[in-house]
């Protein structure tokens, strides 16, 4: 426990993570705007559903902030002073609450906007950061207001008041998105399932295995066409390239699974096989826990 009763534990991170590896940390589960402020007292990293994330085999020094308690709760319902009849905007939702459920919920009120999320394993608040998304959509589709705290306080943005695009929603790293509001279209169950079913299919042939999703963004190339990481991985050979217990998916280039045992040294070396490998520049898409400044940058920029 910790002055403001944020519970305080070392714990290993690799269970937080959708790809499983990573070395201990001190893990602060924050549930109010006073214990956040605490905990930033000190360096410290934000998790969210850990499901872009690679995180060294040693661990991190800082400290870790989970988002848990009314953090991690939603209010579906209307606000009836931002509102409108074609246009719902909805009260708080935390930034650790689960994507997939609040996905589901929405189905089930017909609230159409972030349908194109679905399959997207994360929490709320890492997926308005790096505005996760699929074909189909993104997060920057249904968001209203985004809180963001920062060790020198909290404030209210819009969409409009960032520089946000294409898996980047522009706020800066360690600043927390702690809630947001939604702004969602009034349409049927039917009608968001349908597009829900659409968005699902597309994924059918993505690996089942421990997976942090895509390594690499779609690169745009010199002519303005954006084209598909996982398929210049493939044109280039690599998918079943193996190092340990990490490969590149036969199923599709632009993941790398853990086959079990995996450590973050192992995915690792695959980036870099790939980034070594493939001729047209693409940055990284996960997040790395230390930064590895040879890999996050795009490959010939530096
Ligand atoms: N393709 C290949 N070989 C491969 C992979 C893909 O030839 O190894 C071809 C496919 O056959 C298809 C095209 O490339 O013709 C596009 O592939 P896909 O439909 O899988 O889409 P993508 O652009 O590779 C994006 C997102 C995925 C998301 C899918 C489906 C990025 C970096 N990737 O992949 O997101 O699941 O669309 O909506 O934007 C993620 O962000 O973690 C992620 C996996």
């Amino acid at each position: 426990m910790s002055r403001t009763g944020a519970r305080v534990e070392r714990l290993p991170l690799a269970r937080f993570t959708t790809l499983g590896v990573g070395g201990e940390a001190e893990v602060w589960f924050t549930g109010s705007h006073e214990q956040l402020a605490e905990a930033m007292e000190q360096p410290y990293r934000i998790l969210g559903g850990g499901s872009n994330l690679v995180i060294s085999d040693q661990g991190v020094p800082e400290r870790v902030i989970r988002l848990s308690g009314p953090l991690a709760e939603r209010d579906l319902n209307p606000d009836p002073a931002l509102s409108t009849p074609d246009e719902i905007v909805t009260g708080w939702v935390g930034g650790g609450v689960p994507l997939p459920g609040l996905v589901r919920a929405l189905q089930k009120l017909g609230l159409s906007n972030l349908e194109g999320t679905v399959g997207i394993p994360g929490q709320v608040g890492g997926s308005v950061w790096m505005n996760a998304g699929t074909r189909f959509g993104e997060m920057f589709d249904g968001l209203h207001t985004i809180e963001i705290v920062t060790p020198q306080g909290t404030r209210q943005v819009t969409p409009a008041d960032l520089d946000w695009g294409y898996r980047r929603s522009g706020i800066p790293l360690n600043h927390i998105v702690s809630r947001v509001r939604l702004k969602l279209r009034l349409s049927t169950p039917e009608a968001v399932l349908a597009r829900m079913e659409a968005a699902d299919q597309a994924r059918k042939g993505q690996p089942k295995n421990k997976t942090p999703g895509c390594a690499f963004k779609n690169p745009t190339l010199p002519g303005g066409e954006k084209v598909s990481a996982g398929k210049l991985i493939d044109e280039a050979g690599l998918k079943g390239t193996r190092v340990g217990n990490a490969l590149i998916a036969p199923e599709h280039g632009n993941f790398i699974v853990n086959l079990g045992g995996a450590t973050a040294a192992d995915v690792h070396a695959l980036l870099r096989v790939i980034r070594e490998r493939v001729g047209v520049p693409m940055e990284l898409e996960y997040e790395l826990w230390p930064t590895d400044p040879g890999l996050s940058a795009p490959a010939g920029s530096e």
